[in-house]
């Protein structure tokens, strides 16, 4: 999208994260291996993780008070913590920001404006939506800015977010419903076709560790196929590996039938949009 970076630069930052869970610590941990952070100031009642413990570049912080004392110095403060802790968190911290410091929030549901109502209409703020697979460098994350987000911070938060996979960004906002619902929520719908698979496969006489190896390997193979050649379609792939009358043909016959399989993913999306909203208002 014009405007938003699309290259990563080869500054390095430093960072505050607030929430060092399951997404808080695998953005840490792409964010060193990419080299990208000077130092990063944690923030989690929990501590760290074992494996980050004896991280030099990493100064933990258990209460709010001595996380805040290197505000200042920070390029970017990231949140990660879950919406329903969220409230508490900002107002404890809201007294204490500095007007000009910029926010990236990864917190699903929580929006640029609710963030500016909570810290004023001016403070910098960026909103994204990762997905899990982000924990091992192969996520999809989708942000959105708010207008007093300046260019090097666009920036930042581009080398932030690129360093554990594909950063798209949006100007309007409102579509990061659409993308909670697609890829936020989408590796759970990947899951579910692998439990499906396997279980199909187990009606059908496979022993039930068989099926499960056959679904997962299978769904693997054909993600890492679709990667390696970006020139064809989905459509063209799935084509490729259908025979007039084959067994595939068969298959698809059945999960094609009326535009059913169609239709049932345009309501499941639609129900984690419609929800997705709800958790914004
Ligand atoms: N997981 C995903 O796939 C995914 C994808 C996209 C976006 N997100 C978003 O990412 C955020 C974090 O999700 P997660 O799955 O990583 O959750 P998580 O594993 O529960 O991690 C959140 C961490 O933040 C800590 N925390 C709570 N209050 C805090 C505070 N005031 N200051 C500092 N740390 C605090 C939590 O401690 P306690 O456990 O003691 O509360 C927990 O260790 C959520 O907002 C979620 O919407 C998650």
């Amino acid at each position: 999208m014009s405007g938003f970076p699309k290259a990563p630069s080869q500054s390095t930052y430093k960072i505050g994260l607030a929430g060092c869970g399951k997404m808080g610590s695998a953005m840490l941990r792409a964010w060193l291996s990419a080299k990208i952070v000077s130092h990063i100031h944690t923030l989690d009642p929990n501590g760290l993780p074992a494996d980050l413990l004896t991280e030099s570049k990493i100064t933990h912080h258990s209460n709010d008070h001595s996380f805040l004392e290197a505000a200042p110095s920070l390029d970017m403060l990231v949140i990660a913590i879950k919406p329903q802790t969220l409230g508490t968190f900002c107002l404890s911290i809201r007294d204490h920001l500095h007007s000009k410091l910029c926010i990236l929030s990864i917190a699903a549901g929580q929006t640029i404006q609710g963030y500016q109502s909570r810290f004023g209409g001016m403070q910098p703020i960026i909103r994204a939506m990762p997905n899990l697979p982000a924990s091992i460098g192969k996520g999809m994350t989708v942000a959105c800015a708010s207008e007093t987000v300046l260019p090097e911070r666009l920036q930042c938060a581009h080398d932030l977010l690129s360093s554990f996979g594909l950063v798209e960004w949006t100007s309007d906002e409102s579509t990061l419903d659409a993308v909670t619902a697609v890829s936020g929520s989408g590796p759970a719908y990947v899951f579910l076709l692998i439990e499906a698979l396997a279980e199909a496969g187990v009606k059908a006489g496979l022993e039930k560790d068989l099926a499960m190896t056959l679904a997962k390997q299978t769904v693997i193979g054909s993600a890492a196929l679709a990667e390696s050649t970006p020139r064809m379609t989905p459509t063209q792939l799935r084509d490729d590996v259908t025979s007039p009358n084959g067994t595939t043909a068969a298959a698809l016959a059945v999960l094609m039938k009326d535009g059913k399989f169609q239709e049932l993913f345009d309501k499941a999306i639609a129900a984690a949009t419609a929800r997705s909203k709800e958790l914004s208002n």
